[in-house]
């Protein structure tokens, strides 16, 4: 026991000593939303369905181990009002996770802000933008979340399929550097057939 209490002892010094070295770890700032295109004429119920998350790049995201990331998808569903209900289907832990959200218009067709916002401790705004897509093969999303004293952005590559050309991958690869992002900050995750097959 004793031997266990110090390791826990020398755990949170180590964590200590961490923070004091870098007290608030420096992100890559967000983009103007000026630099991020927004689909033409955007088509909400074309837009519906299934898709892959084929690439991943953001400030938050960090390049692990090759196949390390495992595939994800997200499923969008309009509703009446125009929203889209908004499910992610991740496989954690050998389970399937599934996180809700909802997407609510503005007065830009293809641009949404969360839903029900309050509920989300510390989010002071999102946005979402359909950056490009031709609703049959691939998107490009842009999504921007702001707490009192951060700002969080990312973009995704979305695919129908889970493999998309590699033209589609370099021209996302060219979208997130043109939004500053460095090559370990694009992930291109590893496709599962788990949990995001149904
Ligand atoms: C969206 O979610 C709400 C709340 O769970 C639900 O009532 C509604 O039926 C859903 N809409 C669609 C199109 O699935």
């Amino acid at each position: 026991m004793p031997l266990g209490l110090l390791w826990l002892g020398l755990t949170l010094l180590g964590a200590l000593h961490i923070q004091a070295q870098d007290p608030t770890p420096k992100l890559i700032p967000a983009p103007s939303l000026r630099r991020v295109p927004l689909q033409r004429n955007f088509q909400d119920e074309q837009f519906q369905g299934k898709w892959y998350v084929v690439g991943l790049a953001g400030n938050a995201v960090q390049k692990r181990e090759e196949g390390q990331e495992p595939m994800y998808s997200t499923t969008y569903e309009l509703n009446e009002d125009r929203s889209f209900n908004v499910t992610s289907t991740l496989l954690r832990d050998q389970r399937c996770d599934h996180w809700i959200r909802t997407f609510v218009p503005t007065s830009r067709p293809g641009q949404y802000n969360l839903g029900n916002i309050k509920s989300y401790p510390g989010v002071k705004n999102y946005i979402v933008r359909v950056v490009a897509t031709d609703y049959s093969q691939y998107a490009m999303m842009f999504f921007r979340k702001g707490s009192r004293n951060k700002q969080f952005f990312k973009t995704t590559l979305y695919g129908r399929t889970k493999e998309l050309s590699p033209e589609l991958r370099e021209r996302f690869t060219r979208f997130a550097k043109s939004l500053g992002l460095p090559d370990d900050r694009i992930v291109f995750p590893t496709p599962i057939d788990q949990c995001i097959d149904d």
